[in-house]
């Protein structure tokens, strides 16, 4: 049991109080963010991860690519805290409009982010989907640190001793924010059900101008068929697995009564009540 813990404590490193991949993430990277200057046009999608960040950047690529009429490319990994040092500099050459997706809390991001004023999308995923589709990813992607069980990454997963910590803390951190003015939130379940409305919100969001069929095309797109169809050419190897299953309940297949009802407690008592609460419609997916 205790060589267990060692073992996974080693898949972390520990900086401001939130546990992060020793493998996609440095101190360095994040004290080089503390003067990272951001631009008014920069787009921030922000999500804890497996809320369906690799789906929100594709669409956001297509809008840019829809109104600008040219193919707008990801230099590189685009997650803003992961990566060398070196990237911030080569990012600074990087076109506008640039995409800067981020697992951090809103308290974490640069400063430069609201001092320009850039716009922050924020996607959020119902927890139970979140945990399930965090855990397949650990235990699906053969070079990243796998789980015993479920039932043991659940506990680290209420525990917050994941990668980038406690969905939690992440969601009562952006509740703070949720409603202010250069930010808008878009749950992963709303896109599920209506991917078109989704869709033309976002791309009214960052006032970009499309037509219906523009809308249309990027929805077709965007599906889970279409992207996992793509997945390998997108993402390579890792692609089969970043769009796994895309669906929403799949929680019912690993949640025991116990579970659930942990996790229930949990919503409770962070998140009833809150604007954020509110917005995650916990009761019709939970
Ligand atoms: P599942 O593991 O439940 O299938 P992220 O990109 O943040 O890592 O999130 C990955 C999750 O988003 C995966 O969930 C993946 O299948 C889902 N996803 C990706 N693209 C999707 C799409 N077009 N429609 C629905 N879900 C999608």
């Amino acid at each position: 049991e205790k060589s267990k813990e060692t073992e996974l404590s080693r898949l972390f490193f520990t900086y401001q109080g939130i546990p992060y991949p020793v493998t996609m993430c440095t101190a360095e990277t994040f004290q080089a963010l503390d003067t990272f200057e951001a631009r008014s046009d920069d787009i921030v999608l922000a999500s804890y991860p497996k809320c369906g960040s690799n789906w929100l950047l594709h669409i956001v690529s297509e809008l840019i690519i829809a109104v600008s009429k040219k193919k707008h490319e990801h230099p590189e990994f685009p997650v803003l805290e992961c990566g060398d040092l070196e990237k911030y500099q080569r990012m600074k050459k990087f076109p506008s409009p640039r995409i800067l997706a981020t697992h951090l809390h809103y308290d974490k991001l640069p400063k430069s982010i609201f001092k320009n004023n850039a716009k922050i999308l924020v996607l959020f995923r119902n927890p139970k989907d979140t945990a399930v589709s965090f855990f397949h990813f650990h235990n699906d992607v053969p070079d990243i640190p796998s789980y015993s069980s479920w039932d043991e990454f659940f506990r680290q997963f209420m525990e917050g001793q994941v990668s980038w910590g406690s969905y939690f803390d992440f969601a009562m951190n952006w509740n703070k924010h949720i409603d202010d003015a250069n930010v808008k939130f878009i749950l992963y379940e709303d896109l599920k059900v209506n991917l078109a409305s989704g869709v033309k919100q976002i791309a009214e969001f960052f006032d970009f101008s499309l037509t219906g069929e523009q809308i249309e095309t990027i929805s077709a797109q965007s599906t889970f068929q279409a992207m996992r169809a793509r997945s390998q050419e997108t993402h390579g190897a890792v692609g089969p697995f970043l769009f796994r299953k895309g669906e929403i309940g799949d929680w019912r297949n690993l949640f025991s009564e116990t579970q659930n009802q942990e996790m229930d407690e949990k919503f409770k008592e962070c998140l009833v009540g809150t604007c954020l609460g509110a917005k995650l419609k916990y009761d019709s997916y939970c």
